[in-house]
């Protein structure tokens, strides 16, 4: 299973509507806050914003009450996510359906890029991190959140992995389509970059990685990298 068909299936809005209300007030926007804050930090006042996989608009919608008047473009490939997008913000934002390997979007034509689990989705994450390089402006910035395959591990990940894991795992009793996305999220994680290969990999594309940090013990991790200016 891909993730285009996890996102597209019954299990879009299941995700949105239960696992991410139950998650978010509880951990995962505090590492949204994080990255929307980390990439601010960068560049206070970004023109062109583009969130690529922004799903619901999770990330968009924090970003919208730092920055009001930037130019928000939310890109993901559900058209059941991208709905929910929509209703959430209206026009304050455009909404485009791509995939997160081909952005329809003009070169050095973005001030700053989310990609909030987003990456470990792509079929082909380094194409994704080169149309990230191919449409930021030199200087841009790119925050990212997402889990990436744990190297190391130390009590609080393998606690907060036994606690993540258990919360997922009792998802998948709801349905078999639920099981069947579940199964890829964990398979997702395990086959996905380190968090140190990661790094590497956007250095040799040209970017500067400035800020990393890691929670619940590097279950997951933010980054925030510019683009090198020529
Ligand atoms: C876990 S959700 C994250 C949504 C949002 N960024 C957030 O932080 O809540 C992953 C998102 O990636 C999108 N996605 C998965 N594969 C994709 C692809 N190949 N191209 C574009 N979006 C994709 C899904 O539709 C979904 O909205």
């Amino acid at each position: 299973m891909v993730a285009k068909e996890v996102f597209s299936g019954n299990f879009a809005l299941y995700y949105e509507k239960v696992i991410n209300r139950i998650s978010s007030p509880l951990y995962v926007n505090r590492w949204r806050r994080n990255l929307v804050k980390g990439a601010l930090s960068c560049l206070p006042k970004p023109q062109v914003v583009l969130d690529c996989c922004s799903g619901a608009a999770n990330i968009g919608e924090l970003l919208l009450k730092e920055v009001p008047d930037c130019k928000l473009i939310n890109c993901d490939i559900s058209p059941k996510l991208l709905s929910l997008a929509k209703e959430k913000l209206g026009d304050t934002a455009f909404f485009i359906r791509s995939d997160n390997r081909f952005f329809p979007i003009k070169d050095n034509s973005v001030d700053l890029i989310f990609s909030s689990f987003c990456v470990r989705n792509s079929l082909e994450p380094k194409l994704t991190i080169k149309e990230v390089m191919r449409t930021l402006k030199p200087g841009g910035v790119w925050g990212i959140l997402d889990f990436f395959k744990n190297e190391k591990n130390n009590f609080s990940l393998t606690l907060n992995n036994i606690l993540f894991r258990s919360f997922m795992n009792l998802n998948k009793f709801v349905s078999q389509d639920n099981r069947k996305a579940i199964d890829y999220l964990f398979e997702s994680i395990k086959n996905f970059l380190s968090l140190q290969e990661f790094k590497e990999i956007l250095k040799s594309y040209g970017f500067k990685v400035v800020q990393t940090q890691n929670f619940m013990g590097g279950l997951a991790s933010t980054l925030i990298a510019v683009k090198k200016e020529v």
